[in-house]
């Protein structure tokens, strides 16, 4: 066991130090104190985590099966505090979650955290939320009753509070060094006409001016979130010893947040550099040294053709998981326009990658929706980016009568035409309208909407991500419009508390909340129970000769599965045909051919059958 360690460390020490003083030339003594680092974390990593990492190490694929099932939250809106998070597992548990997305934790400065992504200090809980200590008993119950944990990494900037800062900020030249600081705007003049803008409205250009030391600082996010300069070794083995703490307080899964930025070179977009794709691998290797159990998830919210190089390659690994940001996206472009080929087309190009790659599925999430869709494709159906993009952010935004999303747009640049959208699931697909105007039967139609598109999500290949609050319903929240702090980030419109009346509804059979949180759950049961939703499953869109009907197909050891989604407001019909026998629909259990599929509006259903082998 002792030297387990060492041996791990001799697996990857040549190509460690290769991409180590490939970065970071002539910098020998940084790489020792690099390995420090490693080893002194291995040391300190407790019994029960080291033997967690041994058991996975020996079951490498153990988040590919179909059994995992996440949820994402913040901790004060659901529970308070970690305390009240412990106190509240029987709820997530019931639910079906055992990947448990705690949304950023460490400290930060209120009115200047960015709902948690500017990190004051890296060691430190925000004391509102509770301790370390909290944490770590936290993650060893969260264990013990079979929950994964995931946390953020925030790792492309600090907050303009961390003592990094502040003593930058006090002139100490040896921590202006570990970000980038510029006496004049020469320089970051040519960076803004390359770098594009992040938060365009909210916080345009990508520097702020610090007039009392008269020093302009890198800013691609806030003004308040510095970028780090990872071309300072420094800030590579301080950073990684932050991760490495984290992961020792019994995080299973770091996000690795806004990682495409974290290096930056003149004259380039400063974004998924290959020097970024040199400390990802530096990272991944790191943990297969010190704690092999825990996962790298990449926050990579670019086109496919960006995000997929950061699953690395066979023999050299990066991220153990990506976000389907491109799917969820052409999600919702569906449900807007009621036409399936595009995402036909998107199911077709992630079902030909290898599958090795696991992609975290999700519908909604923390952030506003960016329309990254494929418009060079989408050219072919007469659709046009601008003019898509406001039709899209129309709909969901509900500016015609028909139009039933009540959302609200996100860094809205008139002059690009590129605003991004925010809103909870139940309100961007009608149920915060039809309930409003108490139309029972568009409301229950809009219900099935939501279900549809979780089902849909639950069908595909990876890791499916609940949104906290999406399993009852819950509706926008408008009140951060009243709060100072946040007025100006209408995200917050989708970050509300956890409504715990409204999820006490869910045990009334007769509910709104009810119907949508069992057939979640029942969801989520069902993919544990059934193979055919495994990683390793064959996966295919089928032709349904009808443009309002998806149809996908999977088939894993024997089992098959037809699933059909129907996004029309009209009943459909899917004019499919397999011609291999008897199927049971899973949810109602009701025995049928497959022979032209007939759906409700936004009707669904999962048809499945076991050949006998
Ligand atoms: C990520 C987070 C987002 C945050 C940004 C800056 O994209 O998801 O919420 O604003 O990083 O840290």
């Amino acid at each position: 066991m002792e030297n387990e360690f060492k041996e791990r460390l001799a697996v990857h020490y040549d190509e460690l130090k290769w991409l180590y003083c490939e970065l970071y030339s002539g910098c020998e003594d940084f790489f020792e104190d690099f390995l420090d680092i490693l080893e002194d974390s291995y040391e300190k990593r407790n019994a029960n985590l080291k033997k967690r990492d041994r058991l996975r190490k020996k079951d490498q694929d153990w988040y590919k099966r179909s059994d995992l099932s996440g949820m994402m939250l913040y901790v004060d809106a659901f529970a308070g505090n970690l305390k009240g998070v412990k106190d509240k597992l029987d709820y997530l548990v019931e639910t079906g979650v055992n990947y448990l997305h705690l949304m950023p934790l460490l400290d930060t400065t209120d009115g200047k955290s960015d709902g948690g992504y500017a990190v004051s200090d890296f060691r430190r809980i925000k004391p509102s939320l509770g301790t370390m200590e909290d944490l770590e008993e936290l993650t060893a119950v969260c264990h013990k009753r079979g929950i994964n944990i995931c946390m953020d990494f925030v790792m492309n900037h600090t907050s303009e509070d961390h003592e990094w800062a502040k003593r930058a900020r006090a002139g100490e030249k040896e921590y202006q060094d570990r970000y980038f600081f510029f006496e004049n705007y020469d320089i970051p003049s040519i960076y803004e006409q390359y770098c594009p803008q992040v938060f365009p409205i909210s916080a345009p250009g990508n520097f702020t001016w610090l007039p009392e030391i008269d020093r302009h600082v890198m800013t691609t996010f806030y003004p308040y979130q510095w970028d780090l300069n990872y071309r300072n070794p420094v800030v590579l083995n301080e950073m990684t010893d932050n991760l490495l703490n984290l992961a020792n307080k019994g995080v299973d899964i770091v996000r690795i947040d806004a990682v495409p930025y974290i290096w930056k070179e003149l004259y380039t977009n400063c974004r998924n550099l290959k020097q970024v794709h040199s400390i990802v691998r530096i990272l991944r290797m790191v943990t297969e040294i010190v704690c092999p159990g825990v996962l790298l998830l990449g926050e990579v919210v670019m086109e496919p053709d960006k995000v997929v190089p950061y699953f690395g390659t066979v023999e050299k690994p990066e991220c153990h998981m990506l976000y389907n940001v491109t799917t969820m996206a052409s999600t919702w472009h569906t449900v807007a326009t009621m036409d399936v080929r595009l995402l036909k087309r998107q199911m077709d190009i992630i079902s030909s990658l290898p599958k090795e790659y696991t992609f975290l599925n999700y519908l909604r999430c923390h952030d506003d929706i960016g329309w990254g869709l494929d418009y060079e494709w989408l050219k072919q159906l007469g659709i046009e980016e601008v003019a898509h993009k406001k039709y899209l952010n129309d709909f969901f935004t509900g500016k015609q009568w028909n139009f039933f999303g009540r959302g609200e747009l996100y860094n809205d640049d008139p002059s690009l035409g590129d605003a991004r959208l925010c809103g909870m699931t139940a309100s961007l697909c009608g149920i915060e309208k039809f309930s409003y105007e108490k139309n029972e039967e568009l409301l229950e139609q809009s219900i099935r909407c939501a279900l549809m598109l979780h089902a849909y999500m639950y069908t595909q290949s990876g890791i499916p991500i609940l949104y906290s609050g999406d399993e009852i319903g819950q509706e926008n929240d408008y009140s951060y419009h009243e709060d100072p702090l946040k007025c100006q980030d209408s995200r917050y419109l989708h970050r509300g508390g956890f409504d715990w009346k409204k999820a006490e509804k869910r045990k009334d059979k007769l509910s709104t909340e009810s119907e949508i949180y069992s057939g979640i759950q029942k969801m989520i049961r069902l993919r544990s129970g059934c193979k055919v939703f495994e990683s390793g499953a064959d996966v295919w869109t089928v032709n349904t000769y009808n443009d309002h009907v998806l149809a996908i197909g999977r088939y894993y050891q024997g089992e098959k599965l037809i699933a059909v989604f129907n996004f029309s407001d009209e009943p459909e019909t899917a004019w499919i045909s397999e011609n291999d026998g008897i199927y049971a629909e899973l949810f109602t259990g009701e025995k049928r051919e497959i022979v032209n599929v007939e759906l409700p509006a936004y009707g669904y259903c999962w048809l499945y059958k076991r050949f006998e082998q």
